[in-house]
């Protein structure tokens, strides 16, 4: 039995035999509001282990650097072990979610340029909304890394928007993380890119196809999963 590192809300990690590389397990369980929310779902693992490889491997074929390597069962990854930056990158294309409410927009309206904003990785807190300002003086990443973290934001955000709108699917808005690989430091993709963090929206009819389902209650989590992975593998 190798050796569980870190659980998750919805991944585990596990050591392997390499130091450098970490088995992540998907797990069946839903969660929103910071974990107030909470539900399991048969199959989830299973779909977005799926979804997420996907997107890493069209990131890797862009010459995107991730930590992503391989996907070795239908809820297991193998990935470069890293050290997280403790920043949540939020990029956002169209309003929606707590921009919306924030600044009094409407859900759906769009932006005049993309937004990147940063959170402070922290449960305990509720991830607060923080600037460069706090990044740098709390010492969470220096100058150079947060260029970096913003460069390669912009970049994901634009094969990812391409991707999905070859499915005829608007990407809203989106979470990533990043870190430094443990082997050489350099910056990297980390976590998943999933329906778990992603808004997406069908571009006709601006069906959610993403987490909100469930958050908002507003159909099966799923059956949404299912419908976005077949969505996406028939653009593949
Ligand atoms: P927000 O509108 O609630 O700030 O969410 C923005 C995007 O980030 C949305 O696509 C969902 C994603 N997200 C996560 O992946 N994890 C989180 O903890 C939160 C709050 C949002």
């Amino acid at each position: 039995m190798s050796q569980l590192l870190y659980e998750g809300k919805a991944k585990k990690m596990f050591a392997t035999d390499d130091p450098n590389v970490i088995r992540v397990a998907y797990k069946n369980d839903a969660t929103a509001f910071n974990g107030k929310k909470k539900a399991r779902f048969d199959g989830k693992g299973k779909l977005n282990n799926a979804i997420c490889t996907m997107i890493f491997q069209v990131l890797k074929g862009k010459n995107l650097p991730t930590h992503f390597i391989e996907k070795i069962s239908e809820t297991e990854q193998l990935v470069k072990a890293v050290d997280i930056v403790p920043i949540e990158v939020v990029v956002r294309n169209i309003v929606a979610g707590s921009l919306a409410k924030r600044l009094g927009l409407d859900e759906g309206s769009s932006l005049g340029r993309t937004i990147i904003e940063f959170y402070y990785k922290s449960d305990a807190l509720g991830d607060p909304m923080i600037n460069d300002d706090h990044a740098l003086a709390m010492q969470l990443a220096t100058k150079e890394e947060l260029a970096e973290i913003r460069r390669q934001a912009a970049s994901v955000n634009e094969v990812l928007k391409d991707l999905f709108d070859e499915a005829g699917i608007l990407l809203v808005d989106f979470k990533l993380e990043f870190g430094k690989l443990k082997s050489t430091g350099e910056i990297v993709l980390a976590d998943e890119i999933s329906p778990d963090t992603c808004r997406l929206w069908d571009k006709k009819t601006h069906e959610k196809l993403d987490k909100d389902v469930f958050r908002r209650d507003i159909a099966d989590l799923p059956e949404t999963y299912e419908k976005l992975l077949s969505r996406l593998e028939a653009v593949k």
